[in-house]
């Protein structure tokens, strides 16, 4: 009977709706991820072009980037260096557990989480030394992981 079609063509609807919903929720979350270059494979950090050989790169005029590969209980490197006058992005990334990496004196602090990429800008326009701890609680020798920055 017709009844019955339009039964049946109402689930359809509702069905199709949630399905709409459902899709609109989740499915542009998780294209944002995908697209914002945030996210990293810990399994994979040897082979992104960003962590494969961590250190400084000159990016152009007074602009430098900094990736960085945190692991219990040391950060990669362990030493960086910067000139003066300069304008430091940071990327960091943790192959473990979460950490931290935190430029004492500075207002760079920041999480570093495992899958993730936590990137920060910070100028430094003089010469000078800085600590680099982690302020994360990762495990046995978390009070020895730290690294140095030289401004020079
Ligand atoms: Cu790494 Cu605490």
């Amino acid at each position: 009977t017709y009844e019955k079609v339009w039964l049946v063509a109402a689930m359809v609807l509702i069905v199709g709706f949630i399905a709409t919903i459902t899709y609109g929720a989740v499915g542009p979350g998780i294209a944002m991820i995908d697209d914002d270059g945030g996210d990293i494979n810990p399994d994979e950090i040897n082979d992104d072009e960003r962590f494969a050989e961590p250190g400084v790169e000159h990016v152009g005029g007074n602009e430098y980037e900094v990736s960085v590969v945190a692991q219990a209980w040391s950060y990669t490197p362990s030493q960086i260096e910067v000139p003066a006058n300069s304008e430091v992005t940071f990327y960091v990334t943790s192959r473990d557990v979460t950490h931290s990496f935190s430029v004492v004196g500075t207002n760079v602090n920041t999480m570093v989480i495992p899958g993730q990429v936590s990137e920060m800008t910070v100028e430094f326009d003089e010469p000078g030394e800085y600590g680099i701890l982690c302020n994360e609680y990762c495990g046995e020798y978390h009070h020895t992981m730290e690294g140095k920055l030289n401004v020079v």
